[in-house]
């Protein structure tokens, strides 16, 4: 890498944000992902040394927050030494974790390091659908996880995945939530990417859940206030604009994969045809200013109707780029949760199909997130673009 040859610069924006994942094993198996499908692939994981570099320039080119992720990012044991220097660096930094590996030793060294702010995840307020759902046994450890992270005097926060088998759980999920003493829930509905997608028809919830846990949440903001900040996100199926997808590609967020990629999104990989640069490769600043990858969708010029004439253009960027090439196998259409695309009748009927009854909806067993699924799901992709060729 050469950092002495100052890039021509193609953009007047920076990144924000860094999401490092800095692994992609991780001891839960989700069946909503959004690791990609052949994680299991990517294994070459960067050093140490490398991810240090990383942030250095991430922080020159100025970012100011940085998630730790992955993956599950405690199962790097140079986690509070990439914690340590991003911090020094002036970095915000937070850990996204399923709480697997977060003891009394690792926590007090995370403190020490300046970690400012974790968040864990659940999948459920029961023990059996939490289990069920990571297929894990995982719901005690991460209670105690929980009161692990408020006696290190860190604001609990919580986020929950929501999906059709826990949204009728929303009400159990918050008071579970707030008899933890959580400051902020997430509650996140699933975005169909990665293994998401590849369950969709079992994990879409139907309208009807969503009115009904939306109105729950609602009555729980009342009585509670602010004790417990809830955020409840909309799955953008149900909506009829698309959203801000990273507030637009290149804009702010920048992530680094455990196998160096960069990534302008979290979902990148999948698009085809889009050479990701890799960090072992190439400055971050080249990647974010120049790269074919990160230009690739940057502000406008590359929209087609209806979006190029739509007043709503510099608001909702386009949508999702990724949403778009699932739904339309092309990644600059509109993305179809727009009403104004020519293609939203396959979000209507995602939809539609969610409401069959079980009986009548011919749905494939959940696909939990695996090393082994992961190889066979790679192989047999592998095997279709042969078939292709
Ligand atoms: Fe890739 Fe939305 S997830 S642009």
């Amino acid at each position: 890498m050469d950092r002495a040859n100052p890039v021509a610069r193609h953009c007047s924006s920076q990144p924000l944000w860094l999401l490092a994942e800095l692994t992609y094993r991780c001891p839960l198996h989700c069946a909503f992902c959004y690791n990609p499908l052949d994680f299991a692939q990517l294994d070459d994981e960067l050093d140490t040394a490398t991810w240090l570099d990383v942030i250095t320039q991430a922080r020159e080119l100025g970012a100011a927050q940085i998630g730790f992720s992955g993956g599950e990012p405690l199962l790097r044991d140079d986690l509070e030494t990439l914690v340590e220097h991003a911090r020094r660096l002036g970095f915000y930094t937070n850990l996204i974790t399923s709480g697997v590996g977060l003891n009394e030793t690792r926590i007090e060294a995370l403190k020490r390091a300046g970690l400012d702010h974790i968040q864990l995840s659940f999948q459920d307020s029961s023990r059996e659908m939490n289990d069920f759902l990571s297929s894990t046994r995982t719901f005690e450890l991460k209670q105690r996880v929980a009161k692990l992270i408020k006696a290190h005097g860190y604001p609990m926060v919580l986020n929950c995945v929501l999906h059709r088998y826990n949204l009728p759980h929303v009400a159990q999920i918050i008071d579970m939530a707030i008899e933890m003493g959580a400051e902020y829930l997430e509650l996140a509905n699933t975005q169909y990417y990665g293994w998401a997608m590849l369950n969709r028809a079992q994990l879409m919830p139907t309208h009807e859940q969503l009115v009904e846990a939306e109105a729950t949440v609602n009555r729980y903001r009342e009585q509670h206030g602010n004790r417990c900040r809830i955020l409840f996100v909309v799955p953008d199926y149900f909506e009829s604009r698309p959203k801000a997808c990273m507030n637009g590609w290149g804009s702010v967020f920048l992530g680094v994969g455990a196998d160096g990629a960069a990534l302008p999104c979290h979902a990148a990989r999948l698009l085809p045809g889009l050479a990701l640069p890799n960090v072992r490769d190439a400055t971050l600043a080249s990647i974010w200013h120049e790269s074919a990858a990160f230009n690739a969708f940057r502000g406008d010029t590359w929209m087609r109707e209806p979006c190029r004439s739509c007043d709503e253009r510099h608001h909702d960027h386009g949508g999702c780029r990724c949403q778009a090439y699932l739904l339309t196998g092309d990644a600059a259409a509109a993305d179809p949760v727009c009403a104004k695309s020519s293609a939203h009748g396959e979000i209507e009927k995602a939809v539609e199909f969610a409401r069959a009854p079980m009986r009548e909806r011919d749905v494939q067993p959940i696909v939990f997130r695996s090393r082994s699924e992961s190889l066979r799901l790679a192989s047999a992709a592998g095997h279709i673009a042969g078939a292709e060729d």
